[in-house]
């Protein structure tokens, strides 16, 4: 077999073989095929697309490239949630513990942010003394402890992906349904949780900016997860408009303490109620709509909250930071941004929003850039609300003087006011 051929298929507009594309994965973490020769096939699929079977075919030899995680001696309970990204994305802090907290077992590996979106693990390093890197044994014993462990992605885990996403990123291949949905399944196939729950985010703030698209994407990658004999589920979710109030990794951390104790954003809690209900509901096979009282009863009772502040020490967190929220690091500036008209929110460019926050401190411009934990924006009006010029729309934190005027001036450009009261978009689109 000859990369070159393989090449020449797929551009010809024809369909690979099982043999092919494991040949092509495994080639090209082995060296043997070289990155030009993977631009030039990530291209042709691009243009070409590929079949369900070649789509499936390419996640199983991506999950197969490395190491996997094996979560067998947590039995049949073993539940995985995946964003794909967006802005003020907590879901996952709020989520593990209410499923936790009704038996499911939340093994996860998590990511840090990309871009304009935030990355769970960053968010959970803001906390004092809490531990991201655990080593495998003290995972599973974090596990087995509190029915939760979310960790950074170590180890030898899909090194396809890994040399893939690198690739596509500067050869602008990413937005590409068939290697997007192999890159993210592969990855939640090799961490080895019997339920995968997908939170495909569409909107301003995505990578999918149609709902139609967004669900295009959620069904490849619901296809996979069951062909592969996982429980998946996907719920489409509205990212033109940040969720809940606070983005910033600290921030963040504390919206979702709020989310725990029974207050918070509704946009919030809606969002995690749903995932969570997908999760005790496929997971522990019950109807839907018992798992959305469960998931509910959870969050409201203080279940959740409880099971959140196990995790947090079982992890090495200090939980007396959970208990006082007052303790976590403030920015010193506090910065007022202004409406420079009267009327209606009616749209809120959400990447812009994104990188705004990484303006001030909360996320990184460059690999190596250290995040300001205590940055970012907590917004104080949302689209759809009305505004008089000069009301506060947001409050920019940041220890960086320097930073704020790029930061307010961005977030400006984010924000549309119009006389009209803007159609509401729902939270969440479809359920697949
Ligand atoms: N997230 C991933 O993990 N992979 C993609 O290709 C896109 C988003």
């Amino acid at each position: 077999m000859r990369i070159y051929d393989i090449i020449k298929k797929k551009r010809d507009g024809n369909e690979l073989s099982t043999a092919e594309i494991e040949f092509f994965i495994k080639g090209y973490v082995d060296g043997s095929i070289k990155d030009y020769h993977a631009a030039a096939l990530c291209m042709a699929i691009f243009y070409v697309g590929m079949t369900e079977r070649e789509t499936a075919d390419l996640t199983l030899a991506m999950a197969n490239s490395g190491d996997t995680v094996d979560l067998s001696q947590f039995g049949s309970l073993t539940a995985d949630k995946h964003s794909t990204g967006g802005v003020g994305d907590k879901t996952t802090l709020i989520v593990a513990p209410i499923a936790a907290s009704l038996g499911c077992i939340m093994a996860k590996m998590s990511g840090r942010g990309l871009g304009h979106t935030g990355g769970t693990i960053d968010k959970l390093d803001s906390i004092k003394g809490f531990n991201t890197q655990l080593s495998p044994k003290d995972f599973f014993e974090a596990v087995k402890k509190t029915g939760i462990a979310v960790v950074g992605q170590s180890g030898n885990l899909t090194p396809a992906d890994k040399q893939l996403y690198a690739l596509r990123d500067v050869t602008a291949t990413v937005d590409s349904l068939p290697l997007i949905a192999s890159s993210i399944m592969s990855k939640k196939l090799a961490a080895g949780a019997h339920t995968i729950v997908l939170d495909v985010k569409h909107g301003s703030g995505a990578f999918m900016k149609t709902p139609e698209d967004a669900e295009a994407l959620a069904r490849e990658m619901v296809k996979i997860g069951k062909n592969c004999g996982r429980n998946t589920s996907a719920v489409i979710t509205n990212m033109d408009i940040p969720l809940g109030n606070n983005i910033g990794n600290s921030l963040e951390i504390k919206e979702a303490i709020e989310v725990l104790k029974g207050q918070g954003p509704e946009d919030l809690k809606t969002v995690c109620l749903a995932l969570a209900a997908q999760i005790v509901s496929l997971s522990k096979s019950i109807d839907i709509e018992t798992a959305k009282t469960l998931t509910r009863d959870s969050l409201e009772n203080g279940k959740a909250f409880l099971k959140f502040k196990e995790w947090i020490s079982a992890q090495g967190g200090n939980s007396q930071w959970i208990d006082n929220p007052q303790l976590f690091p403030v920015a010193s500036i506090h910065h007022e941004i202004k409406a420079s008209q009267s009327g209606f929110i009616s749209h809120m460019d959400t990447e812009k929003i994104g990188i705004s926050a990484v303006i001030a401190g909360a996320g990184r411009e460059t690999k190596a850039d250290t995040i300001d934990m205590s940055a970012g924006i907590v917004l104080k009006k949302k689209t759809g609300d009305s505004v008089n010029e000069g009301d506060i729309i947001a409050i920019l934190h940041t220890n960086n003087k320097i930073s704020v005027e790029g930061a307010e001036k961005k977030f400006l450009e984010a924000i549309t006011i119009s006389p009209n009261k803007p159609e509401s978009k729902p939270l969440i689109y479809k359920i697949i």
